[in-house]
């Protein structure tokens, strides 16, 4: 590959590789009004019409470049806040109130960001210019069955979204980072790992050792990233054995990340309730508390501190990964190119 090319790959990855959904934020966060998220190298903006439908659009006016996050939302809507110009959920300058007739009036120019609401998050769809419509987006099933109750917990990082990957595709921290936690303690430390292929993806597992820690992370792409954890239980964590994580973690911008968790555990009927009372009361603010941990290790982490790295055996499931995603951006890149296009 190319120099050239390889810097295009670079600032890619940075922003995440392209034509796959994102998780954007809780469906709580946007109303009527805009609002502007940076996601994946875009400013984006947000808000619901008078019948709730969510819209996406790039947050720029097509007349002068003013965030449209500025402006007013008139059902599916924007009208800019600095001359007027309204552009529509599809991305058209429907009005324009300077030039009528012009030719900006009636033009398709301005990005639309398909979007999908599922199990209380919004999801984007970046895609490139080869890649305008959204593929459908599958979720694991922790977030689509009904044997499933889950908890949506969202925070956002300073630092790469690409370490938080990293953080997640190594079990092995569990037994250090979170040894004082009260469901991390156990476990093998110099435990032997191995790779085994799904029909997503990819499951690192500790060889010989299941349900007794933090003990393997599983990869999957389904039209979007997300990963998969399972964390055994003591018996005080209530009902409904492993206590199960699904992570989707996406670029805000080089230095900081939206992160996304699903706490899930398979109940039904009174120890559902069960669980759902006791996390509300007890376990969250353990779980947050674990998570700090990993947030603090990570924040103080230099940008370039992965270009200083001697791995070993235990970070063979991130080495995968990362490759997996360079492989991704590289074809998004090589596949622009051959149509004259750039990718950001
Ligand atoms: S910049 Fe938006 S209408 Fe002029
Ligand atoms: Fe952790």
């Amino acid at each position: 590959m190319s120099a050239a090319n390889e810097i295009d790959v670079e600032s890619l990855l940075a922003n995440g590789p392209r034509n796959q959904w994102y998780a954007v934020c809780p469906s709580g966060f946007i109303a009527q009004k805009p609002v502007s998220l940076r996601r994946c190298g875009y400013r984006m903006v947000f808000w619901r019409g008078i019948d709730g439908a969510l819209h996406a659009l790039e947050d720029r006016c097509p007349h002068r470049g003013v965030p449209l996050s500025c402006g007013i939302a008139m059902g599916d809507r924007i009208a800019c806040g600095y001359h007027g110009v309204q552009v529509d959920s599809n991305g058209v300058a429907v009005v324009v109130p300077g030039a009528p007739g012009g030719k900006l009036e009636g033009s398709k120019s301005t990005k639309v960001f398909p979007v999908e609401e599922r199990n209380g998050l919004i999801f984007a769809w970046v895609g490139d210019d080869l890649h305008a419509a959204p593929a459908p987006l599958e979720l694991p099933e922790e977030l689509t069955s009904d044997e499933f109750s889950s908890f949506l917990c969202y925070a956002e990082w300073n630092g790469d979204y690409r370490y938080v990957i990293d953080n997640v595709m190594d079990p092995m921290h569990g037994t250090f980072l979170h040894k004082q936690s009260h469901s991390m303690s156990f476990g093998e430390t110099k435990a032997a790992f191995r790779i085994v292929d799904t029909p997503t993806g990819f499951v690192f597992e500790k060889e010989g050792q299941r349900n007794v820690n933090f003990d393997w992370t599983e990869y999957g792409h389904t039209g979007a990233l997300w990963l998969r954890l399972e964390i055994p239980y003591p018996k005080t964590g209530g009902p409904g054995g492993n206590f199960h994580i699904i992570g989707m973690y996406t670029p805000i911008s080089e230095n900081k990340t939206a992160v996304i968790h699903w706490r899930c555990r398979r109940l039904s009927g009174w120890q559902r309730d069960a669980w759902r009372f006791l996390y509300k009361n007890r376990l969250e603010a353990r779980h947050w508390q674990v998570l700090e941990q990993d947030r603090v290790m990570l924040e103080q982490c230099d940008p370039d501190a992965n270009q200083h790295e001697n791995l070993y055996a235990h970070d063979m499931g991130l080495v995968r990964l990362r490759r997996v995603m360079r492989n991704q951006a590289a074809g998004q890149i090589a596949e622009l190119a051959q149509a004259g296009r750039h990718a950001l």
